[in-house]
């Protein structure tokens, strides 16, 4: 029993189809209404699948969200925090709204993700949450998006406090920091210099498939990672290692 969120697009419909796959019964939220249709995809390969719609900024959509899954699933084990967007500016030109939006989105969805599911997941005896984090938690990037560089550092420190705080409640917690990856969420930066600078930061020289991502979230869900608690996992093309 696995929630998803931001599974409308990119690494999060990868990710929720790969969980179906594997056997899940999966809870899709966003936003965007077209994860719609990506849960009726699931559904028609005989995957149990359905779409919510939720704002990971909102802690009643959060409650109704993880509400949902418990009346669908019986319980969660699996908590995928994917939602996210960034901001493209450099800090002079970002403004505070801009700034707390990102924050909001990418920072406090992850802390309100937690909070809500954290008695369903402690009921499994297996929990796993899985927060999609970024290269750019780690490291200061291009020197643009200040909000997205804080808010996914904030994940990657948060993720590692709450698997220390759960690690013997049942719970594991483990960030995934993936590269550059192939999905609308780069579109700002095609056709820009940008585009041409990811391929050259990244040592593999291309950038990732959401289905490579996937593969990562699938494995810290499952009980093959039994041992495994806040972990940072690279998924990068070797960004990180230069
Ligand atoms: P995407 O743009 O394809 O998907 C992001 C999804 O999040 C969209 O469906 C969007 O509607 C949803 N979303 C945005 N705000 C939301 C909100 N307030 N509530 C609920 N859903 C919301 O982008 P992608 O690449 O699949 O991103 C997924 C995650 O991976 C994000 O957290 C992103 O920061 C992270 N990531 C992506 C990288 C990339 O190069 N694609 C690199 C590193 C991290």
């Amino acid at each position: 029993m696995a929630l998803v969120t931001g599974a409308a697009s990119g690494i999060g419909k990868a990710t929720a189809r790969r969980l179906a796959e594997e056997g899940a019964a999966v809870l899709l939220t966003d936003v965007n209404e077209a994860g719609v249709a990506v849960a009726a995809e699931l559904r028609e390969s005989g995957a149990r699948a359905e779409f919510a719609r939720h704002d990971v900024t909102s802690e009643s959509d959060w409650e109704a969200a993880v509400a949902r899954a418990a009346e669908l699933f019986g319980g969660l084990d699996v908590l995928v925090n994917n939602a996210g967007m960034g901001d493209l500016l450099p800090i002079e030109d970002t403004t505070l709204a801009e700034w707390e939006r990102t924050i909001a989105i990418d920072q406090t969805g992850v802390f309100l993700g937690m909070k809500i599911a954290a008695p369903l997941l402690k009921a499994s005896g297996h929990g796993s949450v899985i927060n999609i984090s970024s290269i750019f938690g780690t490291s200061g990037g291009f020197g643009t998006s200040p909000a997205y560089h804080a808010a996914k550092g904030a994940v990657r420190t948060l993720t590692k406090n709450v698997a220390l705080h759960w690690a013997t409640e049942g719970v594991r917690v483990n960030s995934i920091h993936p590269g550059f990856v192939d999905t609308p969420i780069l579109d700002g930066a095609r056709g820009t210099p940008f585009e041409q600078a990811m391929l050259d930061l990244t040592p593999m020289g291309r950038l990732g498939r959401p289905e490579e991502i996937a593969a990562g979230v699938a494995y810290l869900a499952s009980d093959d990672s039994a041992f495994v608690t806040g972990l940072e996992l690279y998924i990068d093309g070797g960004y990180i290692a230069r």
